[in-house]
């Protein structure tokens, strides 16, 4: 069959040994009986989360997670056989599939619980629970010691529930200030101090407290951000305890090219104009790809130079300032390396002020992914 994605040159390329690398330095850097939890929701940050569960399962980590039901059922229908957790709360309606397909699913209320509990008659298979504790974060989970323990006596009570973690997240962890994390983590231990037995996960770390604060590293860690080879803030940056690689390249072609005199302008709003007789290129990839308009003065690297994206930045479409005349069909870099060059996600999260992680979920489903395995 023909190719569809071939006739555009623009692509997200993936290395899934840089993957692999991230849970290896991280296995080394962690206790021998931690267990990663790979954090593959939102398509696996972006980068596809079948290929990367299985690459990151392969490479050592124990679980993944996930935060919607359809998530978890994607890898199910896709062959993961690992634990699976949804880290957010699900519909009680859920908890039966769940149940039958081994998916752990996160209570944060005895409400939910206790409607649960009234199904339990239908479920095939007892239902893995990690109960969510609100440390601070103040988005889902368990605000009082007594709802807790609640929580633990009707898991205990029910056959069909399996208490299999307790976790909480943290709100500031890639900060340089720890006070925060510090409180957090102390409110966690005061929670965890109340369970008459401790599940077989408790974990509360996101990539930059696992980074950062290996003491709070438990029984798991939830690697998410850094699993991609993207530290979650400049600060976690400066303090990496091991290199990360990152897993994304965008790649593209030039698709067209022209000289234009002096005067000439570019794209829509004629927002640049030519200072002299300029090469102007262009490349298939615009804001419907996840360029956003925002990156208009953004460089990407051809011939191993950087070289900047000059107007308006269209739907599918963008142009550059090139440095003398260039073929079409010249290698284009947005996010990568070329020659010693690189431009890296952290650059474009820069450039229009948001996080890392904004950028890589943006890369929109139009961008094919191609998956490779670097050299060691
Ligand atoms: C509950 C929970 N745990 C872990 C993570 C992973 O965080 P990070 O990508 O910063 O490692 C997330 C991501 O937002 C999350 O919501």
């Amino acid at each position: 069959m023909v190719n569809r994605y071939g006739y555009r040159p623009t692509k997200a390329v993936i290395d899934t040994r840089a993957i692999q690398k991230n849970i290896q330095s991280l296995k080394s850097y962690l206790h021998k009986e931690t267990a990663i939890i790979a954090v593959v929701k939102a398509d696996g940050y972006g980068h596809g989360i079948v290929e990367i569960s299985q690459a990151a399962l392969q490479a050592g980590a124990e679980m993944v997670s996930v935060a919607t039901p359809d998530e978890a059922f994607t890898l199910r229908e896709h062959g993961i056989k690992s634990d699976i957790l949804v880290m957010a709360p699900s519909p009680v309606v859920f908890a039966e599939v769940a149940a039958n397909l081994a998916i752990s699913v996160t209570v944060t209320s005895l409400d939910w619980l206790a409607e649960v509990a009234k199904l339990v008659d239908k479920f095939k298979h007892p239902l893995k629970i990690h109960v969510k504790i609100d440390c601070g974060m103040g988005r889902v989970g368990i605000r009082g010691k007594s709802e807790l323990q609640r929580v633990i006596q009707l898991i205990e009570e029910v056959d069909a529930f399996q208490l299999e973690g307790v976790f909480t997240h943290f709100s500031c962890a890639d900060e340089e200030n720890a006070q925060v994390t510090k409180e957090q983590q102390n409110l966690f231990m005061e929670f965890i101090g109340i369970l008459s037995e401790k599940p077989k996960f408790v974990h509360a770390a996101n990539s930059a407290a696992t980074l950062l604060y290996p003491s709070y590293q438990f029984d798991a860690v939830r690697f998410g951000i850094s699993l991609y080879g993207i530290a979650p803030s400049y600060y976690v940056q400066s303090q990496l305890p091991f290199p990360l690689q990152s897993a994304l390249s965008i790649e593209s072609e030039l698709s067209f090219v022209k000289k234009i005199e002096k005067g000439q302008s570019i794209s829509y709003g004629a927002t640049y104009t030519t200072e002299k007789d300029e090469w102007i290129g262009t490349i298939p990839i615009g804001y419907a790809d996840g360029l956003k308009r925002g990156l208009r003065s953004q460089e990407v690297l051809i011939g191993g130079e950087r070289v900047p994206i000059v107007g308006t930045i269209c739907m599918d479409q963008c142009m550059v300032k090139l440095p003398r005349e260039m073929s079409v069909g010249e290698p284009v870099t947005l996010i990568g390396k070329q020659g010693k060059e690189e431009i890296t996600v952290e650059e474009w999260a820069e450039r229009i002020d948001t996080i890392p992680y904004e950028i890589v979920v943006s890369i929109t489903k139009r961008v094919p992914r191609v998956y490779i395995e670097s050299d060691e």
